[in-house]
């Protein structure tokens, strides 16, 4: 990646950016950033330790008093600008993050506008923010009720939605008046940075917003044991999310966490076939498969099995894999090593277990790089890919039988975060989705990423939700204000 691959070179930084100064690590060291495509080196960013968390910290927390104070109307002013600068330089911010991620450029520009949707959300919900008093069993007395920023916040961000899990958590934490320290993935900085150039473009306060980069553990450290830092919000995967959660606890640190999923699509013998073969298309291999709301386990039932797995494979067999950045790729490369050699340790794993592949699209890319949608057809609970997320494209089969089957098996995870269902009897709709154990559950359809829905999940999928109206109470603490001796 080159700064002259921009339309706006000005928003490649190899820099970090703390207060208003773009900087580098106190230490000087850097960490390199690498295309996953190619391996080839994109540039490097300043490799953060605990010192420079600390100035992160104290920047925020310079900031507070001003930022908590300034009117709703001018913090959602700010927020409609930075959205206007997001869209403005939408193909720039694609292409930092195709090169960073790997996602088709054309998935890229969508994930800048998802970005840019929950920016615009909130500046609208700033306003929206409000109280109320309630009646008291005292008559000399009134109680008021108010909303306050809960203060210097933490948005821990993954490399899957470099710039759209970076929106989520900081324009709600924005607007409802809290000064945001970000640290995005060490695997997809630039993404960052450049939304960070574009929120000091669009006029927010030194301080307000800060990126720190570099390696997660020491910096993470420093910025849960702070006292000044009041809120922590992750993304990532649910074992690092319980590492966090115990070390904000000496802090008592109000958080949100988004982990991780396993996801069940089931699709009922009276399923419209073709709005099940859009919506899996669309919620297995978004993203390549990396997206914690993809579906991981694709339950099937006997009455329609043999025709849908027909359907899903003639799409499958077809898709391009390559390149983000060429003309009809459809899958990208996985992000790195490890991610590729999980897949494939899921992919023996279900073969040595009885699955067979079904289809599998051509792979003309470095296999250490790239994985080639698959359908697997006799997947069973004693595979890997039914326990864990495989974060990858591989597309599993399990047949069953009944309505009661389809439920036990799909709720037969510690996770719960997104489902999917497939039906067209009414009855069976509102059966299937109330016991259905996920924050998320989609009827007929494979999409629910958007600014208007709470997104989060249950069990250990995590705490809290993001977007939606309740996004922003994520950032707000509830006030009792009790007014006495009235002497009515
Ligand atoms: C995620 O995978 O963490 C988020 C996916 C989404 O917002 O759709």
């Amino acid at each position: 990646m080159t700064a002259a691959a921009l339309k706006d070179p000005s928003l490649f930084s190899e820099r970090m950016f703390i207060g208003e100064e773009w900087c580098a690590a106190v230490s000087g060291a850097d960490l390199e950033v690498v295309d996953p495509s190619t391996g080839a080196s994109l540039g490097s960013v300043p490799d953060a330790k605990g010192e420079d968390a600390a100035q992160a910290i104290a920047a925020a927390a310079a900031a507070t008093g001003s930022w908590r104070s300034t009117t709703a109307a001018l913090r959602a002013k700010l927020l409609e600008r930075w959205h206007d600068l997001i869209l403005a330089n939408q193909d720039d911010l694609a292409c930092l993050l195709t090169a960073e991620q790997g996602k088709p450029l054309n998935e890229a520009r969508g994930e800048i506008a998802y970005a840019a949707s929950f920016v615009k959300w909130f500046a609208e919900e700033a306003r929206r923010v409000g109280g109320k008093g309630i009646a008291s069993s005292d008559p000399n007395r009134r109680i008021l009720i108010s909303k306050e920023p809960v203060g210097v916040s933490v948005a821990i961000t993954p490399w899957n939605f470099p710039a759209a899990m970076i929106t989520r958590k900081c324009a709600p934490a924005l607007a409802a008046g809290c000064c945001v320290i970000i640290k995005p993935s060490d695997l997809t900085p630039f993404t960052a940075l450049a939304l960070a150039k574009l929120a000091e473009r669009a006029g927010f306060p030194s301080g307000v917003l800060n990126v720190i980069t570099g390696m997660p553990e020491e910096i993470g450290q420093v910025l849960t044991a702070s006292p000044e830092v009041r809120k922590l919000s992750f993304t990532g995967s649910t074992n690092v999310g319980r590492i966090l959660m115990r070390q904000c606890a000496d802090t008592i640190k109000r958080l949100s966490l988004e982990l991780g999923g396993n996801a069940p699509l089931i699709v009922f013998d009276d399923a419209n076939i073709d709005v099940a073969i859009e919506s899996t298309l669309i919620s297995k291999f978004r993203n390549a498969g990396q997206t914690c709301v993809c579906a991981n386990r694709i339950f099937v039932q006997d009455g329609i099995f043999d025709r849908f797995a027909e359907k899903l494979a003639a799409r499958v067999l077809p898709m391009r894999v390559g390149d983000g950045r060429a003309d009809g790729t459809d899958i990208g490369p996985l992000i790195n090593g490890p991610a590729v050699q999980k897949v494939m340790q899921h992919l023996d794993d279900a073969l040595a277990n009885g699955a067979s592949v079904f289809a599998q699209a051509e792979n003309q890319m470095d296999p250490a790089r790239f994985v080639a949608p698959t359908v697997l057809t006799g997947a069973n609970s004693r595979m890997l890919l039914s326990s864990q997320e495989t974060f990858g494209p591989l597309a599993p089969l399990f047949r069953f039988h009944h309505e009661d089957e389809a439920i036990e098996l799909a709720n037969d995870t510690p996770f719960g975060l997104a489902s999917y269902f497939y039906t067209e009897n009414l009855g069976r709709a509102f059966r299937v989705a109330e016991r259905l154990e996920a924050g998320m559950v989609a009827l007929n359809t494979g999409a629910i990423s958007m600014e208007v829905a709470p997104f989060g999940g249950v069990k250990a999928s995590g705490l809290g939700r993001e977007g939606g109206e309740c996004g922003i109470d994520e950032f707000l603490e509830t006030k009792a204000f009790h007014v006495g001796g009235l002497s009515f």
